[in-house]
């Protein structure tokens, strides 16, 4: 257990390099076994489901190599192992992408549902569907899903909502297909494009990665690449957020200000100066907010899910009314009864939020419910006064690298007790 004491009032000055992507790695680490090769991939960040993806390799008969500065050596190219443990697969919910990556290495894969926050129902029938139409045939017992087939083949996807997971999976499932993949519908999230980008690195033709529209026709294998993770636009928008709650001045670098956008412009709606350069960005708050509106969260290029808790934390005490809907998970507000501790003003009707902004906030004991949820109850206590402890069984060190040194450097009051 990690209690995250914070104490809060002080506002945030200085720069800061973002952390590489946890949502553009995971699925790189799955791709790396769709063809036998070697992969020196930089910019990984060291995170607890880094950690498992790279557990899950090691399994399979991966050899992994960690270098200095987030450089990993991936080595697929001895046999490799159709089988995921179900401990494995429990870690995360990337762990899912192991079913096309294995399909297209070995024609069979041998896993169990899989983990991640519980932010919902979340279910793979896209998929299950999708990858049944390219010729896998999938058995589901008991929470066990058992892939195999004769040779994948090229098909039409169109998928009726544009799932991450389910374009990734069958990304890389396409890669060993005889024939054309066409994925209508397709996610258009950057992790799409830094996918396609390292599959291409690989010898794979993809092409669309952005739109909604990716085809996937056949590879002239390569046996060595070379691949720079961007870096994490939810860890920078988390930043952003604090440095909203807390007041002051920071300069964000090593990530794309354009992949968090939505972020930035709402935090400028509640008062915050966002001045953007290359791959730099700067936020400047007053601390003094005013809700920025209403905000809805929607598939890329719309307002990210899973900036949501972290936005709804850093207005809390904004002047007025924010309004959230929450369109992707059905229960991604579990933040909200522990923001409520502080003294938070938040009223939830299904998918609607209603934020009411508070003068003050003040210390509490909070519990942190999942990734995004912990995160954002440290973005609230950096706006309160006194002391917070966030209990939290390992979720934030899931996705966020050195978190309380990288805002302690910023000047921020806090310190992890590991009991
Ligand atoms: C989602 C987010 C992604 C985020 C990640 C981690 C979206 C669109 N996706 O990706 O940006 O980084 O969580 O928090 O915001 N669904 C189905 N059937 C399926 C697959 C999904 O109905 O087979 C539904 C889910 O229930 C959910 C929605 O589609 O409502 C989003 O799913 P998906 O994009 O697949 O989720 P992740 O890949 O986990």
């Amino acid at each position: 257990m990690d209690i995250w004491h914070v104490r809060g009032g002080n506002r945030l000055f200085g720069s800061c390099r973002v952390q590489g992507s946890k949502n553009a790695t995971l699925p790189i680490l799955a791709a790396s076994l769709v063809l036998p090769a070697r992969s020196r991939l930089r910019n990984v960040p060291q995170l607890k489901d880094v950690a498992a993806a790279k557990e899950i390799l090691t399994h399979l008969g991966c050899r992994l190599e960690d270098e200095t500065d987030g450089v990993l050596l991936v080595d697929s190219t001895a046999p490799c192992g159709a089988e995921v443990p179900r401990a494995l697969m429990g870690e995360m919910r990337s762990s899912v992408i192991f079913m096309g990556a294995l399909l297209a290495r070995c024609g069979e894969a041998k896993l169990s549902l899989p983990g991640g926050c519980q932010l919902g129902k979340r279910p793979i029938d896209l998929h299950l569907a999708a990858l049944r139409a390219m010729g896998a045939e999938i058995r589901e017992e008991g929470g066990d899903l058992d892939c195999r087939t004769d040779g994948l083949h090229g098909a039409d996807i169109t998928l009726r909502f544009p799932s991450v997971g389910a374009t990734e999976n069958v990304m890389l499932a396409a890669c060993a297909a005889k024939g054309a993949t066409r994925i209508r519908g397709a996610a258009r999230e950057p992790e799409i494009v830094s996918l396609q980008e390292y599959l291409r690195s690989l010898g794979a033709h993809v092409a669309g990665a952005g739109s909604d529209t990716i085809t996937i026709c056949g590879v002239e294998p390569r046996r060595e690449t070379d691949c720079t993770l961007p870096g994490d636009r939810i860890v920078a928008a988390t930043l952003a957020c604090a440095c909203a709650a807390a007041g002051g001045r920071i300069l964000l670098s090593g990530v794309d200000p354009a992949h968090f956008s939505t972020v930035l412009h709402f935090l400028n709606e509640a008062g915050c100066d966002i001045i953007q350069f290359n791959d730099v960005v700067e936020i400047a708050s007053s601390g003094a907010l005013r809700a920025p509106g209403r905000i809805v969260t929607e598939p890329y290029p719309g307002f990210p899910t899973d900036a949501q808790p972290l936005l709804m934390a850093a207005l809390l005490r904004a002047e007025g009314t924010t309004l959230i809907t929450e369109t992707i998970f059905e229960n991604r507000y579990r933040q909200v009864s522990e923001l409520r501790r502080l003294g938070a003003d938040i009223r939830l009707s299904g998918p609607e939020a209603a934020v009411r902004g508070v003068e003050r906030l003040r210390g509490a004991s909070l519990t942190a419910s999942d990734l995004r949820g912990g995160a954002a109850m440290i973005v609230a206590a950096l706006g309160a006064e006194g002391e917070t402890a966030v209990f939290d069984a390992g979720h934030i060190r899931r996705g966020y690298e050195h978190l309380d040194d990288r805002l302690c450097a910023l000047g921020a009051d806090l310190w992890i007790e590991h009991k």
